[in-house]
């Protein structure tokens, strides 16, 4: 197909405002008569509450409401999967920093200090603190599983060698520039409009109107520009948009709630901590036969979102690898922490890190190359995944490997005997796939919608459901919408996503947007512009006369585009079915320095190849690919949050550590572009698989460069100089 807009780098529109600070964010916007909300939260990790005394609190100069649970107008959950987390804590607290009581005034500083007047008298009690506690008390959140073959049978056989191993993964703080907040503005028609920073208008919609316990449609809801949410603003700003409309309802008032730093990362969701225990079974030759895998992620004190990240990382725990035999166990544990959920990757980097550590180890106790380990497992187009899904098209991982091999110098690097002196280099690879989307998890979440109303003018305002939250989705939608209407991007306008204006349209999530929002914008304009040729009749009008005089004849000139997921199908007892419609691939190479002596690893250069299918944007997919990358570097390398008794230490941008600019090293994308056949133009989706696969790649390059096995997330200088150490006592 002759492209002339898809696959150019075509500007962000929203680049201008946000770089010169004109953008407004949420907390930047103000309303007359706007109230400011406080939480009360928990000091404690587990204690029953005994009383709540807000008497002294609601005499507090500019108070206009305190509220406890008792004064919630609806339902005291939050509206998610199960409803399990309470809005405000009746009876108990499972987790420090849980919400407790909620206090507005006319200021913030009377707010806060109405906030510490709230008495609230507890009784400690002890909580279950750490995964490995969780597992042992058997507190289980919630469960899959997913059987193929005779794992017993593979692990009797004599002639294959076993092995096993476990592997811990800390928690990850989305570390998004702009932290959670919400302004909930009562309107004229006795609802409520709720501007916030999110990624899943719908889902503070409904959980909005549970807590009031009013019609969906009472509630608007607009998404204000978003300051990054990586995962972090998906089921979080549910909580903090309930919070802000309960006291917009009881005051009457419009009520902001911005959470501070600190509060943000001490009480919003986190990546999972993970213990995963990897067992194989492999011929000598190197041929995978069974695999027997323990999968545990700490979801925290209540189930929330815990269970989609489960399912993600269930299906992918075993790798792009054929295996005959697999017996996966995957369990949500609780602890008295609050709780996890969605972070780029959603619950895969954990076991991808898993997968390709240990296939590496593998690989080299049998004496065989990583590649050629590899290489005699891996899927390819035709084959069967875990769940006996059949790859029918647009598997590119063998391009890709090819592609980033090359980038990396890899091939050249592994002839070149290691340096045994104190700086040594090594390279380590990852392959991963990711299914696009929420898969057969998604339920009715795997439809979207999208308006486009072209003007009279011929300029053309487009609508969705999902958001942009700095990963591209307006530009992206904006190339897809010209070069089906042929018009050109700078008449193009996507309007802020707002719950009155288009259908429900998911969640964005899942690298599901291009995809799914962009089908439905496909769809809407190849419509439109069918209507638009039989009206030109062959007479081939410039756009603007073409628009002008269709809008003179009366010619319907908006439609809205729907597109609904291929189907896809699981069986909870075996795990087994179709579970994605389709899979993108990676492939990333490592090239690390370890200071013997220090233990301090240098990432030289880092390699992220992927097939996602039609390259929309390259710039803005390079930038992912770049971001993505160095967000996972942060995983292998430093990033942990650390709590104490359930408490988070590491509460500020001074104690969780990040990498900064002065870490970054050479990031190279490179892409394979092996179309998928549903895809708008042939693509398949993006932004969170290039963080997936980074970790083990790192890792394993620590590995070939020093013959130490991380095991434990992040390689912390401070691990990696105990582990040489302990080789060096062998
Ligand atoms: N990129 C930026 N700049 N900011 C973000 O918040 N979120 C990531 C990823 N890339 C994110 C980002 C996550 S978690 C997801 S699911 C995808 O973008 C969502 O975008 P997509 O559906 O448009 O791929
Ligand atoms: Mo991304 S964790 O699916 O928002």
């Amino acid at each position: 197909m002759n492209l002339q807009v898809v696959g150019q780098s075509c500007l962000r529109p929203d680049a201008p405002e946000k770089l010169t600070g004109r953008a407004k964010y949420i907390d930047d916007l103000t309303f007359a008569g706007m109230l400011h909300c406080v939480v009360v939260r928990s000091p404690y990790a587990k204690a029953k509450i005994l009383s709540i005394d807000c008497t002294a609190a609601r005499a507090m100069p500019g108070v206009w409401a305190v509220a406890t649970w008792k004064d919630i107008p609806g339902n005291n959950f939050v509206a998610l999967v199960k409803n399990d987390l309470p809005l405000l804590a009746q009876d108990s607290v499972e987790y420090a920093a849980q919400a407790v009581a909620l206090v507005a005034a006319e200021t913030k500083q009377q707010a806060q200090a109405a906030a510490e007047k709230v008495v609230v008298e507890y009784e400690q009690e002890q909580p279950i603190l750490g995964i490995d506690e969780g597992i042992e008390k058997g507190w289980v959140l919630c469960k899959y599983q997913l059987f193929e073959g005779d794992v017993d049978k593979a692990f009797a056989d004599p002639t294959l060698q076993i092995f096993e191993k476990t592997y811990y993964t800390p928690l990850q703080e989305h570390a998004y520039l702009e932290t959670n907040g919400i302004i909930a503005v009562p309107d004229n028609r006795g609802g409520l409009i709720v501007y916030g920073s999110m990624q899943c208008p719908f889902y503070v919609q409904k959980g909005v109107a549970y807590a009031l316990g009013v019609d969906f449609q009472r509630v608007r809801v607009v998404q204000t520009t978003t300051g990054g949410g990586f995962g972090g603003k998906e089921d979080a700003p549910s909580t903090p948009g309930a919070m802000a409309s309960v006291m917009a309802w009881i005051t009457k008032r419009p009520v902001k709630l911005v959470l501070s730093r600190g509060e943000d990362m001490a009480c919003m969701t986190k990546r999972h901590p993970s213990k995963i225990v990897y067992r194989s079974a492999v011929t000598k030759d190197g041929i995978i036969k069974a695999v027997d895998i323990k999968h545990y992620v700490d979801g925290g004190a209540f189930l929330t979102l815990s269970s989609i990240v489960l399912w993600r990382g269930l299906i992918h725990s075993t790798g792009p690898y054929n295996i005959e035999n697999v017996r996966v166990l995957s369990y949500a544990i609780g602890t008295n922490t609050p709780p996890n959920g969605a972070f780029r990757g959603f619950g895969q980097p954990q076991v991808v890190f898993a997968a390709e550590a240990h296939w590496d180890e593998v690989a080299s106790r049998l004496g065989m190359a990583p590649l050629e380990f590899r290489n005699k497992n891996v899927l390819s187009c035709g084959m069967r995944t875990a769940t006996g899904q059949i790859l029918t098209e647009s598997v590119g991982l063998q391009e890709v490997a090819d592609k980033a091999l090359a980038a990396a110098g890899y091939h050249e690097f592994m002839k070149q005997p290691r340096s045994q002196g104190r700086y040594r280099r090594g390279m380590g690879v990852s392959y991963s796939h990711y299914g696009v989307g929420l898969g057969a998890n998604g339920g009715p979440f795997n439809n979207a919608g999208a308006n486009v109303i072209i003007a009279a003018d011929g300029s053309v305002s487009i609508g969705v459901g999902t958001v942009e939250m700095g990963q591209g989705m307006t530009t992206v939608l904006i190339q897809i919408a010209a070069e089906t209407l042929r018009c050109d991007t700078s008449r193009i306008y996507l309007v802020d996503p707002d719950t009155a204006q288009v259908p429900e349209s998911g969640p964005t999530v899942a690298s599901r947007t291009t995809l799914m929002c962009g089908n439905a914008v496909y769809k809407a304009c190849k419509e439109l512009r069918e209507r638009l040729d039989e009206f030109d009749n062959g007479r081939n009008l410039e756009w603007k006369a073409l628009i002008g005089q269709c809008w003179v004849a009366g010619v319907q000139l908006s439609v809205q585009g729907w597109a609904v997921a291929p189907k896809c199908t699981f069986d909870e007892a075996t795990g087994k079915g179709d579970v994605y419609c389709i899979y993108t691939w990676c492939v990333n190479v490592a090239d690390v320095t370890v200071d013997t002596l220090t233990g301090e690893v240098t990432v030289n250069r880092f390699i992220s190849g992927n097939d996602v299918g039609k390259v929309v944007n390259p710039s803005l997919a390079e930038g992912q690919a770049q971001g993505g990358a160095l967000q996972g570097l942060g995983y292998a390398l430093v990033e942990q949050g650390v709590l104490k008794e359930g408490r988070l230490l590491s509460n500020s941008l001074s104690t969780y550590i990040l990498p900064t600019a002065m870490d970054t090293p050479e990031i190279v994308p490179v892409f394979a572009e092996h179309e998928y056949s549903w895809g708008p133009y042939g693509a398949k989706g993006f932004g969170e698989t290039p963080l997936v696969p980074v970790a083990p790649a790192v890792i394993n390059a620590i590995a070939d460069a020093t013959g130490v096995r991380i095991n434990t997330l992040p390689a912390t200088p401070e691990r990696v100089w105990q582990a040489l150490r302990d080789l060096e006592q062998k």
